[in-house]
């Protein structure tokens, strides 16, 4: 796909690899809204880039609606979601898990996840055409000590990727996961400091360089699934 002139929404688009792939996006010509729930970031970023900022919380069902609404009075169409914010579940073993803070993490990297994915297909289905990128994680592969949280959202999200992909081929619409392996970001950063890339780390443009790849090839073809690790962490 050609991406000069096309449509996209980055959840989580104000920081981080959803920045990184809002920038590469627009450095390609297309069109991009970014949402966040931090506004005065949000705004700060938009502008940066020259994309569309939209308030919302991917977790709040009313800011989906209102995030959707906005697109469709704007834009002729959608071409893609980057389904991309989540956040970090923290480090519990199994006696220590935290029932309510294992649901807000949920909230935000599945429910909400679903909410945006839900929507998007909606139009994807009406244009016959249509991406829909989910950021999952290298902890949707395979699970760690302390990390039912996080690793278990990333493995919900992963299986509803396949359940998406057998719901929405019949359509034309491509859906992709993404797994990235350590990026360094803000993410998990409880001051939400930006990171910057360390020389055995992923940095975000690896992760926006691997969407971008996989919405410009032609639509007839689709990548199901991938991880992207750094070459050398040791
Ligand atoms: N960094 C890594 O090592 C890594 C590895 C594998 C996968 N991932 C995944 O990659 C994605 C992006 O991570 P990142 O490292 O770029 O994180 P980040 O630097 O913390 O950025 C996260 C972005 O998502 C937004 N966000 C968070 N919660 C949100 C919500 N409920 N509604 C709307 N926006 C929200 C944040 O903005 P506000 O704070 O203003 O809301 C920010 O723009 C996540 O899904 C993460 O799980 C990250």
């Amino acid at each position: 796909m050609n991406l000069q002139d096309t449509y996209h929404l980055v959840t989580g688009g104000s920081a981080g690899i959803g920045k990184a792939t809002a920038a590469a996006l627009r450095a390609k010509g297309a069109h991009v809204a970014i949402t966040g729930r931090d506004e005065a970031k949000l705004r700060r970023v938009a502008e940066s880039l020259g994309a569309l900022p939209i308030h919302a919380d991917v977790a709040q069902a009313e800011d989906v609606e209102r995030t959707y609404q906005i697109l469709e009075e704007q834009w002729p169409r959608l071409d893609s979601l980057v389904n991309n914010a989540g956040i970090g579940g923290g480090h519990a073993s199994i006696d220590e898990l935290d029932i309510e803070a294992m649901r807000r993490v949920y909230d935000v990297n599945v429910f909400g996840a679903a909410m945006m994915g839900q929507k998007a297909a909606q139009i994807f289905k009406r244009q016959k055409a249509g991406c829909l990128i989910n950021i999952a994680s290298t902890a949707a592969l395979k699970g760690y000590a302390k990390g039912t949280v996080y690793s278990s959202s990333k493995w919900a999200l992963r299986g509803m990727t396949q359940c998406w992909q057998a719901d929405l081929r019949p359509f034309n619409v491509r859906v992709i996961l993404i797994n990235p392996s350590e990026v360094a970001t803000a993410f998990g950063d409880p001051e939400r400091k930006e990171r910057t890339a360390a020389p055995n780390k992923l940095s975000s443009e690896e992760i926006a360089h691997t969407i971008v790849a996989a919405l410009e090839m032609d639509p007839r073809g689709f990548i199901p699934e991938l991880a992207v690790f750094a070459t050398n962490p040791w």
